[in-house]
């Protein structure tokens, strides 16, 4: 889709289709007034004969309505105005991108960024507006042979803003949800591809068209390199796979030279059966997802890159199937990590934690400034927080603020659980330095401090994205979460320092 942004008023617009807002109880917003005013009151006169409450998810298309020189009006339900949020505002412009769709319309100009959301300012409206399209036309359908061939005529939308001075900061905005929107398509496309084509090998190649696409500087390492690096506990998750593990390495170069840089690391298991301790049948076919970290990792960078962000990031996933098999690694087996740190394997399926700890071992040789990881890491968040918030453990306040605050400007949120020490000992174990599981107890936080013991050098969050990443059931599908969030914090780190510098 193609955004524009424009200012002037509804009764001069030569559209395909104008769209404005009604709120719940007839109630129209300043837009849909000047039509009714210029129609002379044919707006009224339609949702006084209640074809239309103005109920959220509702939406009247009204062809020649007197005197307004574009071809259709389309009426859109926003609700109880008192009641309009972040959320519904999203939705509300996701349900009119579908409606739209569904018309001959090959343009429409829209003017719902004059819907009142507390405390939110044009920018966050319009960026989201975009993002919200976006993500209300994404489909998934490259596997199925026979498309749903439902061709969409709109092309562009052109999104109003109220004054000419708006126009420019208001191109900005849609600039960074369209990078955003292209970040989490990615994100989407690599969640919702199955395990037998989004292998290991395929993120890396992933990571080098990235390479291709902006030059951003992308390294493998392969097996052997790991072994010589000692990536024992990563080694060990990879051995009942006949897929080769990968560790993936990108690093964007858009800030000066000495500027330490922010990693994120993504856990990319790109199908976990569980090991030798198997998971049950039912659903297990949503461990094609629990790569989504990676893909996260991946998606935030092409944002970043398509903004060009003064700002220098590496991004590090590692790589690797999870599966039962005669050579693979069994509980009780004990492994020296990269750290030299070593661990007693209790549980092969807690073997997220396994590949990222020598992931963010290995981050070190890039001092960075902080390091961000991200990972469907336990069940137990899931159970904690549903798929509203990512967890988020932090070793840094500072930083677990600026996530906070990012997650929710994104309405890609994140709630923090605590670190304490006093969870370490859950991780004891008789024969090596620490277990691989903590207990039934606080799943979360035992994971987030299993990889707290290889952080300890840096100013450092995990993010758990295990309900967030993917939706279940009759919607299932990845969600593209937590690139709004990753990339928000990205544009905010780098414009902070933009105005110290
Ligand atoms: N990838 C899973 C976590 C997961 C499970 C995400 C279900 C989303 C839905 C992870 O590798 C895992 O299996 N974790 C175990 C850890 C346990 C053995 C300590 C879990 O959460 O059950
Ligand atoms: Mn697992
Ligand atoms: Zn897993």
């Amino acid at each position: 889709m193609e955004f524009t942004v424009k200012s002037g008023g509804p009764e001069k617009q030569r559209s395909a289709c104008v769209v404005v807002g009604v709120y719940e109880g007839r109630k129209l917003t300043a837009s849909a007034r000047q039509i009714d005013q210029i129609s002379g009151g044919a707006l009224t006169a339609i949702l006084r004969r209640g074809d239309l409450a103005g109920r959220a998810g509702q939406a009247l298309l009204l062809h020649n309505v007197p005197n307004v020189p574009c071809e259709r009006v389309l009426l859109v339900g926003c609700g109880k105005e008192k009641d309009l949020t972040e959320g519904s505002f999203r939705t509300i412009l996701g349900h009119t991108a579908r409606t739209l769709g569904d018309t001959g319309a090959t343009e429409a100009t829209i003017y719902l960024c004059d819907l009142e959301i507390k405390s939110r300012d044009l920018n966050w409206k319009l960026r989201h507006a975009v993002e919200a399209v976006e993500d209300a036309l994404y489909r998934f359908d490259q596997l199925k042979s026979s498309k749903n061939e439902k061709r969409r005529a709109l092309r562009r939308m052109v999104l109003m803003v109220p004054r000419r001075s708006d126009l420019a900061p208001g191109e900005n905005a849609i600039r960074q949800g369209e990078a955003i929107s292209k970040g989490v398509k990615l994100a989407k496309d690599l969640g919702n591809l199955p395990g037998n084509i989004c292998t290991p090998s395929y993120l890396a190649d992933q990571a080098r068209a990235l390479q291709e696409q902006y030059g951003i500087k992308t390294t493998v390492l392969e097996e052997t390199d790991m072994r010589e690096l000692g990536m024992g506990a990563l080694l060990s998750v990879a051995r009942g796979s006949r897929q080769p593990p990968k560790l993936i390495i990108m690093e964007y170069r858009g800030g000066k030279e000495d500027e330490a840089p922010v990693a994120l690391v993504g856990k990319g298991l790109t199908f976990d059966a569980g090991g030798i301790s198997i998971k049950p049948a039912a659903e297990m076919d949503e461990m094609k997802y629990d790569m989504c970290g990676g893909a996260g990792v991946l998606g935030t960078v092409k944002a970043i890159a398509e903004l060009g962000l003064p700002i220098n990031v590496v991004g590090v996933i590692p790589s690797s199937e999870n599966l039962p098999d005669g050579n693979a690694n069994k509980p009780g087996d004990i492994v020296t990590s990269m750290s030299g740190q070593t661990i007693e394997i209790l549980n092969t399926d807690a073997e997220g934690r396994l590949i990222l700890c020598d992931a963010l071992t290995y981050t070190a040789r890039f001092n960075p400034a902080v390091v961000v990881d991200l990972a469907t890491l336990t069940g137990a968040c899931v159970i904690a927080l549903g798929a509203h918030a990512s967890g988020m453990m932090s070793n840094n306040e500072a930083l677990a603020r600026s996530l906070i605050g990012a997650g929710k400007y994104a309405h890609d949120r994140v709630w923090q659980l605590p670190l304490w020490d006093d969870y370490q000992k859950q991780l004891d174990s008789n024969f090596a330095d620490m277990a691989n599981i903590g207990g039934r107890s606080a799943g979360a936080i035992t994971a987030a401090c299993f990889l707290a013991r290889y952080t300890r050098k840096f100013k450092w969050a995990h993010l758990d994205i295990a309900g967030t990443a993917w939706k279940s059931g009759k919607d299932k599908g990845g969600t593209g979460r937590p690139v709004p969030l990753l990339t928000t914090f990205l544009i905010e780190r780098s414009e902070k320092r933009g105005h110290a510098g």
